[in-house]
């Protein structure tokens, strides 16, 4: 309930109208403090460590947002207020509280990490403050958790990996080593791609796992190496991914066994790769030639703004403040109105860089997953492995 320049509430006032008050001239006007005031927007993100770049990609992007349309979303200025959330789960719940009880945001964004965004989604389910998630694919977000102020403009994690292990069935793979780093990210993505993989008559040959953030892998690439399955499936991302590909490269192991994954492996060091990166075939729900007019002003406009061209993230950055756009324009630039703005978050549906978007009754996208393969810095689109992709709802009580 927003608080009028007296103290009182609008509602306490509309009730003393009611009580006598007759001479008060109704519908009340809104104060004009609350409009003019610019909308305060939170950004939980890691600014540090393994994910920082994915972080940094997601706020540039957001500002350019805004800048592009005059500095105002709905006749409204937006102060972000960034907090550095170091991709840790453990620091998310008092990090989280910092920015809705502290800087009293009207919207929540971020997170990457899929822990952080567990701490955080519980803090937005209970303040019921508007909530967009503009990376971590934690399932259960839009799965049994889902909420009516809780919003996702990325992904899930078993939509990517399911996506994936289609496009490996019919790129002829008949069995598969997963290897990956262990956290809900990692494990939600193989047990996304094994599904699909195993449904479609692919076998899973072995699960390896590393701890989140390292970076030593040369046990597992071994231990890859004997196995000699037919590819490799792996969730990586940022400064590990990077890290990751190099090692793969140098164990001379991408001739025999290509390695495959969601395109969070390859987006945002495609460049960074070079050489090592060749071959490496990813699915995602961006590729960076996407032919389509939103794509192109994008990324030339990103190019501009920050001399290097955008990622993925970059895009769920841009479209989280897009979502945020077509729900101030629905309550005239009022945040304080957060059911209505929450409806209107709800029935968007816009052109985004990586193709339509629009949202499932669980606040998900609907999307296409697009095929690549990294080539000279760049990932490059070889096909839609599949168009409209939902996730399952599983739980969600909005969705019934
Ligand atoms: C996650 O934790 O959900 C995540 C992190 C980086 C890339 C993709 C997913």
């Amino acid at each position: 309930m927003p608080k009028t320049g007296s103290g009182l509430s609008r509602r306490n006032l509309l009730m003393l109208a009611g009580a006598g008050a007759t001479s008060l001239a109704l519908p009340f006007p809104r104060p004009a403090i609350a409009q003019s005031k610019p909308v305060k927007v939170g950004l939980l993100l890691p600014y540090s460590g393994t994910y920082a770049q994915l972080g940094e990609a997601i706020t540039r992007a957001m500002e350019l947002y805004v800048k592009q349309q005059g500095g105002k979303l709905a006749g409204r200025e937006i102060d972000f207020v960034k907090v550095d959330s170091e991709a840790s789960p453990p620091k998310a719940p008092k990090l989280t509280t910092k920015l809705v009880e502290g800087e009293k945001v009207d919207v929540l964004t971020g997170p990457v990490h899929s822990g952080v965004a567990m701490a955080m989604s519980k803090i937005a389910r209970e303040t019921g403050v508007p909530t967009i998630i503009s990376n971590a694919g934690a399932n259960d977000l839009t799965r049994r958790l889902c909420a009516k102020n809780i919003f996702r403009t990325s992904f899930g994690n078993s939509q990517v990996g399911a996506a994936t292990g289609m496009a490996m069935l019919e790129a002829g793979i008949k069995n598969a080593v997963t290897f990956t780093w262990k956290y809900a990210a990692g494990a939600q993505s193989v047990a996304g791609f094994s599904r699909a993989f195993t449904q479609g008559g692919g076998k899973i040959v072995k699960d390896i796992t590393v701890p989140f953030p390292t970076v030593e892998f040369q046990a597992a690439l071994a231990e890859i190496a004997s196995l000699k399955p037919d590819a490799v499936y792996s969730f990586y991302a940022g400064g590990g991914a990077l890290k990751y590909i190099k090692d793969y490269a140098a164990a001379n192991l991408k001739a025999s066994i290509p390695l495959w994954g969601p395109g969070f492996l390859t987006d945002g060091i495609e460049a960074k790769a070079g050489k090592a990166g060749d071959g490496v075939k990813t699915v995602l729900h961006y590729v960076d030639d996407l032919d389509n007019p939103e794509n192109k002003a994008f990324r030339a406009a990103f190019k501009e703004a920050y001399e290097i061209w955008p990622d993925v993230y970059a895009v769920q950055g841009w479209d989280t403040m897009h979502l945020l756009d077509v729900g101030l324009q629905g309550v005239g630039g009022d945040a304080g109105k957060r059911d209505e703005l929450n409806a209107a978050m709800a029935k968007a549906e816009f052109k985004s860089p990586r193709g339509p978007f629009r949202l499932s009754p669980a606040h998900q996208p609907i999307q296409n997953f697009y095929l690549r393969e990294l080539k000279d810095g760049s990932n490059v689109y070889i096909k839609t492995v599949v168009e409209g992709l939902e996730d399952s709802m599983t739980g969600c009580r909005l969705a019934s």
